[in-house]
């Protein structure tokens, strides 16, 4: 799992090693220095998983802050990066110093420069790095702003995910530089290549792993898809990217079966109970029915709401901000070009 990128470092709770089976169970605390579970620690690190390492209080709640990112997403970033001898390369969040000690073993420690918000990570990583004699320069610091001493870079990689690409990012890239990134909208990785001083071609976005697929089941009840108020709200509520398809039975009756979600190279499929039981849910990696249950959660938050209580502010500038009730309510949602209506 990639970390989000965010302006200051919260206060730690502890750093051993964590396992977390998925995103929303309940974590166990493996200590591998504890030698009755030096074997479940072994095979927490040599398993295809993210593994937490800091946990962070967010509004009184625990919530990790750093993390072992799974190992094939961290090999895949790095056949993307495409590195080549002599590259000097910028990794935003060095976390554990894991893929940092791979990126100085690609292209030598001197050619490495790794930041991370939390300094006691980078004094723990830098530490780790340099007993396997390996000496990046690892910094404390927003990734945000890059390292302007240390560029440029011909790569810059993120562990963690943003919601755009910094300006210092572009700034701090030679040209014909790549940068590799996860972005926070489902994580999907992006790949960018500068063309010129401040150009940039957008290249391909992460391929689903169709390995990796998730079966669960939901709740939510599938008339809501039939809702034209609710799928107004579906709309506003999804990545720009996404879009949602219905599934019908035949094209007399076109009775729906279901629905799929997808971005182009991810999917989400959600089919439709013929009886009482729940609906059955097949998605990969970038979980996007989960935005969609989310979208349903909130939407009975708001008890239903119709689309009379949704506005559109649109001004000369170009931005245009759809709202519940009210311009200033609090419930908006930025109306972005290419981000029309979700339903194709
Ligand atoms: C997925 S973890 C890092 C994984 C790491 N590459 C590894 O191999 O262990 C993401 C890291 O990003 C760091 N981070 C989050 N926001 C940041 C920011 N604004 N600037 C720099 N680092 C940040 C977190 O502290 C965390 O250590």
């Amino acid at each position: 799992m990639a970390g989000r990128l965010r302006a200051g470092a919260p206060p730690r709770v502890r750093a051993p090693l964590l396992a977390l089976d998925d995103y929303n169970r309940p974590a166990r605390l493996i200590d591998g220095a504890d030698p009755a579970q030096q074997n479940d620690w072994l095979n927490a690190v040599y398993d295809d998983r993210f593994l937490a390492t800091v946990w962070a209080m967010h509004d009184g709640n625990p919530t990790v802050s750093s993390s072992a990112s799974l190992p094939t997403l961290v090999a895949r970033m790095l056949q993307l990066l495409d590195l080549q001898d002599g590259h000097r390369v910028l990794e935003i969040g060095t976390g554990t110093g894991y893929n940092t000690g791979l990126l100085c073993h690609r292209v030598g420690a001197e050619q490495v420069t790794s930041i991370d918000i939390d300094d006691v990570l980078v004094a723990e990583a830098t530490d780790r790095l340099s007993a396997l004699g390996m000496r990046p320069d690892v910094v404390a610091g927003d990734g945000a702003d890059g390292v302007q001493d240390r560029a440029p870079f011909d790569r810059i990689i993120s562990t963690c995910a943003s919601p755009g690409v910094p300006v210092p990012w572009i700034e701090q890239l030679a040209d014909g530089g790549v940068i590799v990134s996860p972005f926070t909208l489902g994580g999907a990785l992006a790949v960018l290549r500068k063309t010129g001083p401040n150009d940039f071609l957008i290249g391909m976005p992460e391929p689903a792993d169709r390995r990796d697929h998730h079966h669960s089941t939901s709740e939510m009840d599938p008339h809501a898809f039939a809702d034209v108020d609710f799928r107004l709200w579906l709309s506003l509520h999804l990545p720009a990217d996404v879009r949602i398809v219905d599934l019908v039975s035949d094209h007399e009756t076109r009775t729906r079966t279901g629905v799929v979600v997808h971005d182009g190279a991810h999917r989400a499929e959600a089919r439709f109970p013929t009886d009482d039981l729940d609906m059955h849910i097949t998605q990969d990696s970038r979980r996007l029915f989960d935005h969609v249950e989310l979208a349903w959660h909130s939407y009975q938050l708001h008890d239903n709401p119709s689309r009379e209580r949704i506005g559109i502010t649109a001004r000369t500038d170009g931005t245009q901000t759809a709202w519940l009730d009210h311009p200033d309510s609090g419930v908006t949602w930025p109306l972005l070009p290419g981000g029309d209506n979700a339903w194709r």
